[in-house]
């Protein structure tokens, strides 16, 4: 389950029942998805796919988008902080972001039209689309990896608009979910 919190607020949403409202009242659709049968968060992306296929379908068709693939972050990517310094300054996209989790963590900061601030903490199981022109940043969370299903409109709509607004640099990256984990083993 992701863990949501208004940062303006200082308010802290842990439950489903909490966060899709929470979510979709800033445009953020969040969903949780279960596979159509058991698929061991390693297997080939095909097979994760096929395991996921009918919510993949269902997406598809709800918001026109043309091709799933699974992206792979862990510590060991050749150019990972390159590739982490693209997306963690606030930018937005002309495509939705839509990411399904497989495995790790990745912590979400939306800047909401109102200038609320949410950061959402993403791990397995957890559905997120960031609609095309919304302002955001993305980190990864202690554990330096994420594995995830995209869904594309357009790959070309893909590249990051920055804003150089900086507002990101007000905000720590905190994934609650993990500092919890650390402090309870
Ligand atoms: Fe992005």
């Amino acid at each position: 389950m992701a863990v949501v919190t208004i940062l303006n607020e200082d308010k802290t949403l842990k439950s489903h029942e909490e966060i899709v409202p929470a979510l979709a009242h800033h445009g953020i659709d969040y969903d949780r998805w279960t596979p159509a049968h058991p698929v061991p968060d390693n297997a080939p992306a095909e097979a994760i796919l096929n395991a996921y296929a009918r919510e993949i379908e269902a997406l598809k068709q709800r918001g026109g988008y043309v091709t799933a693939d699974v992206i792979d972050v862990n510590p060991a990517t050749p150019g990972l902080a390159d590739m982490l310094a693209k997306f963690n300054r606030e930018h937005w996209h002309d495509e939705d972001e839509v990411r399904f989790i497989i495995a790790g963590h990745g912590l979400f900061h939306i800047h909401a039209n109102s200038g609320a601030v949410l950061s959402i903490e993403v791990e397995a199981g957890d559905l997120i689309r960031v609609p095309r022109g919304t302002l955001h940043w993305f980190n990864l969370c202690t554990d330096r990896r994420i594995r995830a299903i995209r869904l594309f409109q357009d790959t070309a709509g893909w590249t990051p608009h920055y804003t150089e607004s900086r507002v990101d640099e007000n905000f720590l990256p905190v994934c609650f979910g993990l500092a919890h984990l650390s402090m309870t083993s």
